[in-house]
């Protein structure tokens, strides 16, 4: 790779630091130069498939888009990290990204380290004042059935420590401390926290094992997943209507609750005007950012509008992959803009072709609409 060629972003595992760094520290995709109908016919073949080619990248990487959502978790996100500069001494509040999937939790988190990332390397250095590598984010990405002890083994793996193939979780634990405290570790992000085991009794051991984290070290504790609530990470109070026997493992619950500020993502709704203006405002932003030669403004805000909402039913993750479904079939079949007709043929997740249909026949019938009031003329 020389020089000025940007790393491929295509093939890295962002549980590993170096290939973190090398997330944070990519420059923005360039947006490719949109070309009129005739420009693309005067493309010689090998330029013109090169220029596909980068439309083809280009569409499926669309974003993050500063939507409404993102835009307010980041708030959030800073408010707390930045409160968290207690010393080390202190426990430190713990947040706590729970929503549905395809909401654009792991999306908007990423943005928010990368950009933490870079404001701490940028203010305090490479190096830590010790001299050894500075990773203000550890970033775990969890999978399923995740124990305490491969909890703790992903931690080393994120630092490639020589020690994470052999030991008990204790000795772990203890491990991942040392690579935390030397390298001055200030958030730890655990994705896909729900992929955890949290049965009866081992529910608490991961409540325990939480507080162990926060109360350890010194970081703020950023979680995401799904349905957190339900597994009980914030049941504060419960004890009091379980039984007395379940009472001990519930205050070990509840201390991690009241550690613990709950975020939400929501998806998109056209329920009311301020909604829709937000959802107009998602696809007109999007609108900006489609490559095709034959796009005109309000292709999708006005004239797709009520078809991507009945088929995405708001959910971000759902309308960029029609999206970028859509847009690699224009680019391919050539018919370089979006429609009605190239949507349907489009195959869209299965949650949200289920909700579809009840969705369309209110907007056909006119019950429901998803562009807000035109604006009177100043
Ligand atoms: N702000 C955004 N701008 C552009 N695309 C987005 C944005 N947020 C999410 N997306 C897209 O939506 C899709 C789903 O988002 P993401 O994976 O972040 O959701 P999630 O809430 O983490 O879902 P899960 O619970 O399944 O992990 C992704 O493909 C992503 O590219
Ligand atoms: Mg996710």
């Amino acid at each position: 790779m020389t020089a000025d060629t940007p790393p491929s972003l295509g093939n890295l595992a962002l549980s590993r630091k170096e290939d973190f760094k090398t997330f944070a520290d990519a420059p923005r995709r360039q947006q490719p130069e949109l070309l009129s109908r005739a420009q693309l016919k005067a493309l010689d073949p090998q330029t013109r498939a090169k220029y596909n080619r980068l439309r083809r990248e280009w569409h499926a990487n669309l974003g993050p888009i500063k939507t409404p959502q993102l835009t307010d978790l980041h708030e959030d996100l800073w408010d707390i990290v930045d409160s968290n500069l207690q010393d080390g001494d202190k426990a430190k509040g713990a947040v706590a990204v729970d929503a549905f999937p395809g909401l654009g939790k792991t999306t908007s988190v990423l943005a928010f380290l990368r950009e933490f990332h870079r404001r701490e390397i940028a203010e305090h250095g490479e190096l830590t004042s010790q001299g050894h590598e500075r990773w203000p984010v550890c970033r775990i990405g969890l999978t399923g059935n995740t124990g305490m002890k491969d909890l703790n083994r992903a931690m080393l793996e994120f630092f490639e420590h020589p020690g994470k193939s052999r030991g008990t979780t204790v000795q772990f634990g203890r491990r991942a401390l040392d690579c935390m405290l030397s390298c001055e570790v200030r958030v730890l992000a655990l994705d896909d926290l729900h992929f955890l085991k949290w049965g009866k009794t081992s529910g608490i051991e991961v409540s325990n094992h939480l507080k162990w984290i926060a109360n350890e070290l010194p970081v703020t504790l950023l979680m995401v997943g799904v349905g957190l609530a339900d597994k009980g990470l914030f049941s504060e109070g419960e004890a009091a209507r379980n039984s007395a026997g379940a009472e001990f493992e519930d205050e070990a619950m509840a201390q991690t609750g009241r550690r613990t500020t709950r975020l939400d993502m929501r998806p998109f709704r056209i329920k009311n005007e301020s909604g829709r203006k937000e959802w107009r405002q998602m696809l007109l932003a999007l609108e900006q950012r489609i490559v095709l030669a034959d796009k005109y403004p309000g292709m999708l805000a006005d004239d797709l509008s009520d078809d991507l909402y009945a088929r995405s039913t708001g959910h971000i993750g759902s309308l960029m992959t029609l999206i970028n479904r859509g847009c690699q079939r224009a680019v391919r079949g050539g018919s370089e803009c979006l429609s009605r007709d190239l949507l349907k043929k489009v195959k869209n997740d299965e949650a949200s072709e289920r909700a579809r249909l009840q969705l369309e026949r209110a907007l056909e019938n006119g019950r429901l609409t998803s562009r807000p009031k035109p604006s009177p003329p100043a």
